[in-house]
């Protein structure tokens, strides 16, 4: 009788088919709030510097994460050229993640001290001064604009607020950290603290 009920309504039917998929889902996900490997910083993990933080943002605005992923699956093809594997552990005080899938450029979570900073500099001015068939868009205004550190100490207290451990000192130096260096240099410091975390690269 129920079972003709579910079947003559499919307005009934879409609603209990969501019920009963969402069970798997549940299954699969729910476990990963609880497991040390997902929700635990890999040790030597730190929160980035008010320097790194701001280099993040602008990493944001020019919308580099629309070419490059941060996340290295665990294959042989990717760990040969990118290097060891992400761990979600790494991830923990990213907020919001910027793992990605779209790769035009590579993958740069293990980007961190794999070139000067200088080499960042010339290919963030021009690419193609260092990689000649680059087609990666130049970036020139980042070396003229200056950070004023207005909003940095109010990224961190709302980070704080997500469980990233910065300290009273880290905030209220956060302005002065930042203040008249340029975008271009708080880029740097981000993309070489890239995947520096774990020590087997
Ligand atoms: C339109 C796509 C595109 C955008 C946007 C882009 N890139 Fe790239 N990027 C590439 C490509 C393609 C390469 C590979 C050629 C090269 O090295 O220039 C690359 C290479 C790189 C490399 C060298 C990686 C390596 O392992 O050799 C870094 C670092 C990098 N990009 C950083 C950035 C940053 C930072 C931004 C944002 C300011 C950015 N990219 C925006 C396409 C892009």
């Amino acid at each position: 009788m129920s079972h003709e009920v579910v079947e003559k309504n499919i307005g009934l039917m879409a609603i209990l088919v969501v019920i009963v998929i969402s069970f798997g889902g549940l299954a699969e996900i729910v476990p990963l709030y609880f497991m040390k490997d997902t929700t635990q910083p890999v040790a030597g993990l730190k929160p980035y510097t008010a320097m790194q933080l701001e280099g993040r943002d602008i990493y944001i605005r020019e919308a580099c994460n629309a070419c490059h992923s941060q996340m290295i699956r665990p294959f042989r093809a990717e760990t040969e050229r990118y290097g060891h594997y992400s761990v979600a552990g790494e991830f923990v005080y990213d907020h919001p993640f910027l793992w990605g899938s779209k790769r035009t450029g590579p993958d740069l979570a293990r980007v961190g001290g794999r070139y000067s900073d200088d080499w960042h500099e010339a290919h963030l001015m021009n690419p193609r001064d260092v990689v000649p068939e680059s087609n990666m868009p130049n970036f020139p205004w980042l070396a003229e604009n200056q950070l004023t550190g207005e909003d940095t100490p109010a990224k961190m207290k709302a980070l704080r607020t997500l469980g990233v451990p910065y300290t009273d000192a880290d905030i209220s130096g956060a302005a002065d950290a930042v203040k008249g260096k340029t975008e271009m240099s708080a880029l740097i410091a981000y993309l070489q603290h890239l995947g520096t975390a774990i020590s087997i690269r």
